[in-house]
C-alpha cells in the first residue's frame, strides 16, 4: 500500500503526497475580496508541502457569507483578487482547490474571535438569512431565516454553477462543494433544520433534491478532467445517526453515478444540541463505512494523527485516501517537511520544500 508521502492521482490531477489542508475561513476579506493575508496564508501552506490546499468556504452570494469578511465568488472583482492566491498555491508545488457553498440560515454572523453569534437585525453587516425553513439554528445563531421560495432555489443553485465557472477560469483544479457543516446545503439535507412539505423537504429524496440538483448545475461546468469533489456532514451525533449515515450513502451513491470523484466525510452540525464525541481520529470509522459502500475515495478530518506514523498508517493501512489536516497547519505551515522526516524519509523531506527551501534547511541540521 502507498504511504504518506507518495504521489497520489485523481482524475488528471497528482498530488505530491496525501496530505491536504482543508478549507479553513479566515474572516479577513472586505466586500469578498481577497487580499495579502489571504496570499501570505494560502503562500504559507502550499510551500510547506501539502499535496492539496483547499482554499477556504467561498459563498456564492453575498447572503451566503457567514460573516461580512468570508470571501466572495459572484463577481469579477473577486475572481482577479483570488488569482494571485491561485499562482501562490501552485508556486509552492501544491494542488489549488476551492470550496463554495452558501451559508444558509448560518450566515450574517460575527466573526469567531468577536462572537461567533449573528449580528442583531438593524445593525451594520445584517442581512436576511435564507434557508430551507423558518427554523433558527439555536443559541447564538438564534434569529429565523426565511424560507427559500422555489425562485431562491434556482438562484442560488445558479450562483454555485456561476462560481464554479469563475473556479475553473481561475486555474483551480479541486473543486469541493460545501454540502456539510449546517450550511444551506446540509440544512436542506437535514430534518432538523428541513421542514419543508414540498418536492424539497419530507422523503430523504426530497431532502436530497436540492444537493443533487446543485451537483448537476455545477456537473456541467466544471471539468470532466478534474476532481468535482464534496464535503457532506453524514452524522450529527444527535438523533438516528445510522438512518442519516444511510440516507448520505443512498445520495452519495447518486452523485457517484453523475461524476462525483471523492468526498469529504464530516460533520452535520445542525444542532447545537449535538453531543460530539471529539477525540483522535473519531471520525475514521465513519469515513471507512463511507467508502466501503460508496466505493468512493475519501478523506475526514476532525483531530486526526497528529503523530506523522499514525498518519502514515492511516494511508498505508487503506483506512483514508488523503490525510486531512488543518489546525495542525496553522500551527506548524511546514507540518509535511517535519512528518518526512519524523518517517526517517530525507528524500520525501527534500521533495516536500521548494528548492530555496529545501537546499538551505538541509544543510542547517
Ligand atoms: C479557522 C478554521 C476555519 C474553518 N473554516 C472552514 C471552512 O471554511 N469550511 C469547512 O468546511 N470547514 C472549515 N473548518 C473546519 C476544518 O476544515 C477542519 O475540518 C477542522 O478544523 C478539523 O480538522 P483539524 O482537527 O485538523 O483542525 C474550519 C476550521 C478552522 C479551525
Amino acid at each position: 500500500m502507498p504511504g504518506l508521502f507518495d504521489p497520489y492521482a485523481l482524475k488528471g490531477v497528482t498530488l505530491r503526497n496525501r496530505i491536504a489542508v482543508p478549507p479553513m475561513c479566515q474572516y479577513m476579506a472586505d466586500e469578498g475580496l481577497a487580499n495579502a493575508w489571504h496570499l501570505g496564508h494560502y503562500a504559507s501552506m502550499a510551500r510547506g508541502g501539502a499535496g492539496l490546499v483547499i482554499v477556504e468556504a467561498t459563498a456564492v452570494s453575498p447572503e451566503g457569507r457567514i460573516t461580512w469578511a468570508d470571501l466572495g465568488l459572484w463577481n469579477d472583482a473577486q475572481a482577479a483578487a483570488l488569482r494571485p492566491v491561485v499562482s501562490a498555491i501552485k508556486a509552492g508545488g501544491a494542488v489549488a482547490g476551492i470550496q463554495i457553498g452558501h451559508a444558509g440560515r448560518k450566515a450574517s454572523a460575527n466573526r469567531p474571535w468577536e462572537g461567533d453569534d449573528h449580528i442583531p437585525v438593524g445593525r451594520p453587516n445584517a442581512w436576511e438569512t435564507l434557508a430551507p425553513s423558518e427554523v433558527a439554528f439555536g443559541k447564538g445563531l438564534g434569529r429565523v431565516p426565511r424560507a427559500m421560495t422555489l425562485e431562491d432555489i434556482r438562484r442560488v443553485q445558479g450562483d454555485m454553477a456561476r462560481a464554479a465557472e469563475r473556479a475553473r477560469d481561475l486555474g483551480f483544479e479541486w473543486l469541493q462543494l460545501h454540502f456539510a457543516h449546517g450550511y444551506l446545503a446540509q440544512e436542506f439535507f437535514s430534518p432538523l433544520a428541513n421542514r419543508r412539505t414540498d418536492a424539497y423537504g419530507g422523503s430523504a429524496a426530497n431532502r436530497a433534491r436540492f444537493l443533487l440538483e446543485t451537483f448537476r448545475a455545477v456537473r456541467e461546468v466544471w471539468p470532466a478532467h478534474l476532481p468535482l469533489t464534496a464535503r457532506l456532514g453524514v452524522v450529527e451525533f444527535h438523533g438516528d445517526d445510522e438512518a442519516m449515515l444511510a440516507e448520505a450513502i443512498a445520495m452519495l451513491d447518486r452523485m457517484k453515478a453523475e461524476g462525483l470523484d471523492f468526498v469529504d466525510v464530516s460533520l452535520g452540525f445542525n444542532t447545537p444540541e449535538a453531543v460530539i464525541p471529539w477525540g483522535p481520529n473519531f471520525m475514521v470509522p465513519t469515513a471507512g463505512r463511507v467508502r466501503e459502500a460508496t466505493g468512493l475515495p475519501v478523506t475526514t478530518s476532525w483531530n486526526l494523527a497528529r503523530d506523522p506514523r499514525e498518519a502514515d498508517a492511516l494511508i498505508r493501512e487503506g483506512r483514508l485516501d488523503l490525510v486531512t489536516l488543518g489546525r495542525p497547519f496553522l500551527d506548524d505551515p511546514h507540518w509535511p517537511f517535519h512528518a518526512a522526516r519524523t518517517l526517517g524519509l530525507p528524500d520525501a523531506a527534500a521533495r516536500t520544500l521548494p528548492p530555496p527551501y529545501a537546499h538551505w534547511i538541509s544543510r542547517y541540521q
